[in-house]
């Protein structure tokens, strides 16, 4: 049984809550951008531009959105063991920031799944699963829902490691920021589904600071223990094919798709995106464990 003693609370300590640490900022700022409401977005032009797409343009989203609205479905479920961690440890201000991130992680499924409903047609959705590929199965259904649920029994530092790089590093640094790259580069210059690119606009907000926790939470973890740092690498190393081949999923087959989105084009933005995170965990080799505690948001990414 769990039982705590009142220094474990830590809002009646002298100190109070930690206001400088990067996790208290982060949710300062997802009070403040975090609160937008899916409900409100208006789909009305989206409706009419659905109707004059072709089945090949179609398709594309349809197939973009089903990915996202199952992987955010999958995020949403699958953060809990890590906040179950973070309490454990007795992290108020990061369990804090956690319960904002889960919230937007709703609010995301909701979006998705709105956009779905009221566009494309609930009697038009009865083959959204076909849209799930090999590699995408592969992440969403196994790695990333082992590499969380395993928190629940084994929370030490290797497998935090493992789960955020898997969470965090790929499925939000890597998958969703390449797909919020696809929907841009596809409809902002056609001007078309502007509905979906304003919540795809604010997920994308919110997911710079979901993406920022995680690097935070990785350097953190190797600022203490460097050996670390090998157990991200080989991680990420694992990772990174499998998400190349959901780009090739995508495309199926095809070197041009719709809208005239290239498919090298998004192969070298999610290896680009691998990159980036890679860079900024290894800044952790050689700074202290109060420097990542007090780094500013800004440098990893967040706006
Ligand atoms: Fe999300
Ligand atoms: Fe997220």
């Amino acid at each position: 049984m769990t039982t705590r003693t009142a220094q474990d609370y830590r809002s009646i300590t002298p100190m109070g809550l930690d206001r400088s640490i990067l996790p208290w900022r982060l949710y300062q700022k997802a009070k403040k951008w975090g609160i937008w409401d899916p409900a409100a977005l208006d789909f009305s032009q989206d409706k009419e531009d659905w109707k004059g797409f072709t089945d090949e343009e179609k398709g594309y989203i349809l197939r973009l959105v089903s990915m996202f609205v199952a992987g955010e479905e999958s995020v949403t479920l699958d953060l809990i063991p890590l906040a179950d961690a973070m309490a454990k440890e007795g992290r108020t201000e990061e369990a804090m920031f956690l319960t904002a991130f889960l919230f937007e992680e709703a609010k995301h499924v909701e979006f998705f799944r709105t956009f779905l409903n009221e566009v494309v047609g609930v009697d038009q959705l009865h083959e959204l699963e076909g849209n799930l590929g090999e590699n995408y199965r592969r992440i969403f259904f196994e790695e990333l829902p082992q590499a969380m649920n395993r928190l629940y029994t084994d929370p030490s530092p290797v497998a935090q490691i493992e789960a955020s790089c898997t969470y965090q590093m790929c499925v939000e640094g890597v998958l969703a920021e390449t797909g919020y790259h696809a929907f841009f580069s596809m409809l902002e210059k056609n001007k078309k589904l502007p509905g979906l690119l304003e919540g795809v606009g604010y997920t994308k907000r919110d997911e710079s600071r979901h993406i920022a926790y995680g690097q935070y939470l990785i350097q953190r973890l190797i600022s203490v223990d460097r050996s670390l740092w090998k157990v991200a690498q080989k991680r990420i190393e694992h990772l990174l094919p499998i998400a190349v081949g959901v780009v090739h999923e995508i495309f199926q087959g095809q070197e041009v798709g719709a809208f005239g989105a290239r498919k090298e084009d998004f192969i070298q933005y999610a290896t680009k995106q691998f990159q980036i995170r890679m860079d900024n965990l290894e800044r952790a080799l050689t700074r202290s464990v109060e420097e990542i505690y007090h780094q500013r948001e800004e440098e990893l990414g967040v706006y």
